[in-house]
């Protein structure tokens, strides 16, 4: 079996070393410029189109993120360079959904318990009693209800916040999820966000989920809300987020991803006050985690078996 490793930055050694402790009996190689040869699996990020040329015997592509959109593009346009008929393998939590909790928890507390506001009193010397918030005037809307959606619904439920999220499609659990509001659709949109005082966003990037963190869907959320953006850079209409911190409308936001990463020095966010900014670190792929479970799926797959984690190009994830 030929496994070939494909990443921009040219680093596969690791986890080609990591990968061959799994699958002993595995040829592993990590892609040159020109390498056309065969291979049974691809597993990549963000590829070129030279990688995914067809190759003979390819029987799965492996994805080292949860966001397919470096390699279907972000607009779908990526979509007809894969090859007819392979699927394209999403990583599925592996580590990450942990560590998304994490990442939003603690920026969801820091508004809710006004550390953001006690970090500027500082910053001026001052020490000043801020009335606490309620729990209550706290409504949390998760956009994207997957594997990590999910699990951040939860973790933010278990600190007491009421829960709304909001995925595309229904699944068979129905509208409550362990306390969870859930929402879904076209139609179920608004009731999630609307008047929400945090937004948190973890959808994938589509054609139709670019430009959703807009000044319209802003005006929906209760005024002063928080945004929380660890998904992808192009779901955000930056200028738009500019506008609604000028006018109060949002009150913070903590954005972890960014059109153009590294996000360039002159970009505004650096210089807004009441911007975050961490650099794509809110969950980052596991190598031990990620190649234990792709090594698992690839050894399903040569036994015959169904894997999940199968992206359907035409919706985007
Ligand atoms: C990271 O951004 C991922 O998609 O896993």
């Amino acid at each position: 079996m030929d496994i070939l490793i494909y990443s921009p930055d040219g680093k596969t050694a690791p986890y080609e070393t990591s990968l061959a402790e799994h699958l002993r009996e595995a040829n592993i190689r990590g892609w040159q410029p020109g390498d056309a040869a065969p291979a049974d699996y691809l597993v990549l990020w963000k590829p070129n189109a030279e990688v995914l040329l067809p190759r003979a015997r390819l029987k799965a592509i492996f994805n080292l993120g949860a966001g397919v959109d470096g390699v279907l593009g972000t607009r779908g346009e990526g979509a007809h360079h894969l090859p007819p008929g392979v699927p394209l393998v999403r990583l599925e939590d592996a580590g990450m959904a942990d560590q998304m909790a994490q990442y939003v928890s603690a920026a969801a507390l820091r508004y809710f318990r006004r550390l953001d506001v006690f970090d500027a009193q500082q910053a001026q010397g001052q020490w000043k009693f801020q009335k606490p918030n309620r729990l209550t005037d706290f409504p949390v809307a998760v956009l994207g209800y997957g594997t990590l959606g999910a699990h951040v619904a939860k973790a933010l439920k278990a600190f007491g916040f009421p829960v709304r999220a909001w995925r595309r499609s229904q699944r068979g659990e129905g509208m409550h999820d362990s306390g969870i509001e859930l929402h879904h659709g076209d139609a179920g949109f608004d009731a999630c966000v609307s008047g929400a005082r945090i937004l948190v966003n973890l959808l994938p990037l589509t054609p139709q989920t670019e430009n959703v963190l807009n000044a319209h869907l802003f005006a929906k959320l209760a005024q002063g809300a928080f945004l929380i953006n660890v998904a992808r850079g192009a779901h955000l209409v930056e200028d738009d987020l500019l506008a609604a911190l000028d006018s109060g409308q949002i009150a913070g936001a903590t954005l972890d991803v960014f059109r153009t990463e590294p996000l360039p020095a002159d970009h505004p966010f650096w210089r807004a006050p009441r911007v975050t900014i961490t650099p794509h670190i809110s969950a980052l792929t596991l190598r031990d985690e990620t190649v234990a479970q792709i090594a698992g799926k690839i050894a399903a797959l040569e036994r015959g078996e169904a894997i999940t984690g199968i992206v359907d190009p035409t919706r985007g994830y």
